[in-house]
């Protein structure tokens, strides 16, 4: 889908060739003074006169060859006080009028003087209102839309927020079509050919197999890995876009393409979601996309750890104890708390990168789902300045998440009789409890984990990968790009200066 910023009047947009066209009315237009009204203002203007379009985000109107309006199709709709959340509600509801008729191909989007950030919430509507899962069907219909032109007052002032946009787009539907695949079309392999087809002149790329995982030490990955007939993959994604000596950010994303509980096997009902499970891992490789296509001057390093949790005779065992790659050894309790196994071990690899900040994002507790639900991310951090800076790109990306807390009161959940610590606590906390036993792993380092397990996909009818927190992920790593520009990096341990 194709993308193009233009600077329109409404009067120009509705002589835009194109199948369908969209024009968001904020609240603020109802007083406006017109004198010599184009045809689309004037019917806006009659419809509010005559008291026919209610004042609220995603009230629309729509037209069928409306004189002087070259779009067969026109919709009016209602973006309230123009928020990026009202403008959300506006394009969905603008595809929902649209949807029955004859495929829309180009589409005229015209946003008029809306703020930049709304101008990015309906750039990221439309790509989520349009989007198809293809890759399993027989006759798949793929998406119709191929052009939309977004038509606004001042595309100078814009501009960057609308490149962000577009890139954020396709890091997103990447995430969102790798974690939508079923397991059998997305295994580790997969997952680490997908990461390999990134590469280019700023992303390289190497993948580990379960030899290299067994020599580095990670026993705790390898734990969860064993009780499959797939090889567990360990992805390492580097992006450059400093000078060497900038220390990286780090992403760690949980991988596992299919979680079936293991030996502590999950109920059958609602299991299929499992293949969700690697919704981290997806969204590192749709920021990584999004890195290519934005290239920020900074560095970031993706770390994927990659494997099914099945049971099997060779499956381990409740009770079982591990050594993870940290040397910490591990008493297994529960085979379904996997995730923050293959994630221990990554973390604790994370750490020769000497990253200025290590983010795990993982689909890591139904906890998490019952604390927060499908609105907000988790968020445990060790360092209130990546909380922060994490809190504020989530609200600016419209991908919000939510500080939980990390008192050491929570970890003596998870002491252990006969290994350093176990990997599951009791009931109560579970969210926390989780974030506890990644933060053994993490040493003096800003560390955030990120828990989307209720924002990563959506349950019921409109079952399917949302793509997050891609948004929240690009947004934070282009302002610590920004950060980086103002207040360069301290000089690596070596002494060398950060060179810019
Ligand atoms: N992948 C699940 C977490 C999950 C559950 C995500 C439901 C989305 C929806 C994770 O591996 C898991 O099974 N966690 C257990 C932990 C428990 C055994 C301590 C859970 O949340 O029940
Ligand atoms: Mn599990
Ligand atoms: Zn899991």
């Amino acid at each position: 889908m194709d993308f193009q910023l233009k600077t329109l009047t409404t009067h120009e947009a509705a002589s835009t060739e194109a199948d369908a066209l969209i024009l968001l009315w904020p609240d603020a237009r109802d007083g406006e003074d017109v004198a010599q009204a184009d045809p689309l203002t004037l019917w806006a203007r009659q419809a509010l006169a005559d008291g026919d379009w209610k004042a609220e985000a995603g009230q629309w109107l729509a037209a069928h060859r409306l004189p002087g309006v070259q779009p067969r199709r026109a919709v009016l709709v209602r973006c309230g006080d123009g928020s990026a959340r009202r403008v959300r509600q506006a394009v969905e509801a603008a595809f929902g009028a649209l949807k029955g008729g004859a495929p829309v191909r180009r589409l005229v989007l015209q946003l008029g003087a809306l703020s930049p950030l709304a101008v990015r919430a309906a750039v990221l509507a439309v790509a989520d209102a349009s989007y198809r899962y293809t890759a399993t069907l027989s006759q798949p219909q793929p998406r119709a839309l191929a052009t939309v032109i977004v038509g606004v007052a001042d595309r100078e002032g814009v501009q960057s927020t609308f490149g962000e946009a577009v890139a954020t787009v396709r890091g997103q539907e990447l995430a969102k079509e790798w974690a939508n695949r079923p397991a059998n079309h997305a295994t580790p392999s997969d997952l680490a050919q997908a990461a390999q087809a990134l590469q280019g002149r700023d992303i390289a790329v190497e993948v580990l197999g379960p030899k290299e995982v067994a020599k580095l030490g990670m026993g705790a990955f390898l734990a969860v890995a064993q009780g499959s007939e797939q090889p567990l993959r360990f992805i390492v994604l580097h992006y450059r876009g400093a000078a060497k000596s900038v220390a990286p950010v780090v992403l760690v994303g949980k991988g596992i393409t299919f979680d079936t509980g293991g030996i502590s096997l999950k109920p059958a009902a609602d299991m299929d979601e499992m293949k969700f499970d690697m919704g981290g891992a997806a969204s590192v490789l749709g920021t990584f996309q999004a890195l290519a296509q934005l290239r920020p001057s900074l560095n970031v390093v993706g770390l994927i750890p990659a494997c099914e949790n099945m049971p099997s005779g060779r499956a381990t065992k409740p009770g079982d104890v591990v050594r993870s790659l940290s040397g910490q050894t591990i008493e297994i309790l529960n085979t379904d708390a996997e995730g923050r196994l293959i994630l221990c071990d990554a973390l604790t690899y994370a750490q020769r990168f000497q990253p200025r900040a290590v983010i795990d994002i993982a689909t890591l507790t139904g906890a998490c789902v019952i604390a927060l639900g499908q609105v907000r991310s988790g968020l445990f951090a060790n360092d209130d300045d990546l909380a922060c800076a994490l809190l504020e790109a989530g609200e600016a990306a419209a991908d919000p998440c939510w500080r939980m807390p990390l008192d050491e009161e929570y970890g003596e959940a998870l002491k252990s009789t006969f290994a350093d610590v176990a990997n599951v606590g009791g009931r109560a906390a579970g969210s926390v409890t989780a974030a506890k036993f990644l933060q053994r792993f993490v040493k003096d380092v800003p560390w955030a984990h990120l828990d989307i397990a209720g924002t990563a996909w959506k349950s019921g009818k409109d079952k399917g990968a949302t793509g997050r927190p891609v948004p929240l992920l690009v947004r934070y790593l282009l302002d610590e790009a920004a950060r980086l520009e103002v207040r360069p990096a301290r000089p690596s341990k070596r002494g060398r200066r950060a060179a810019h």
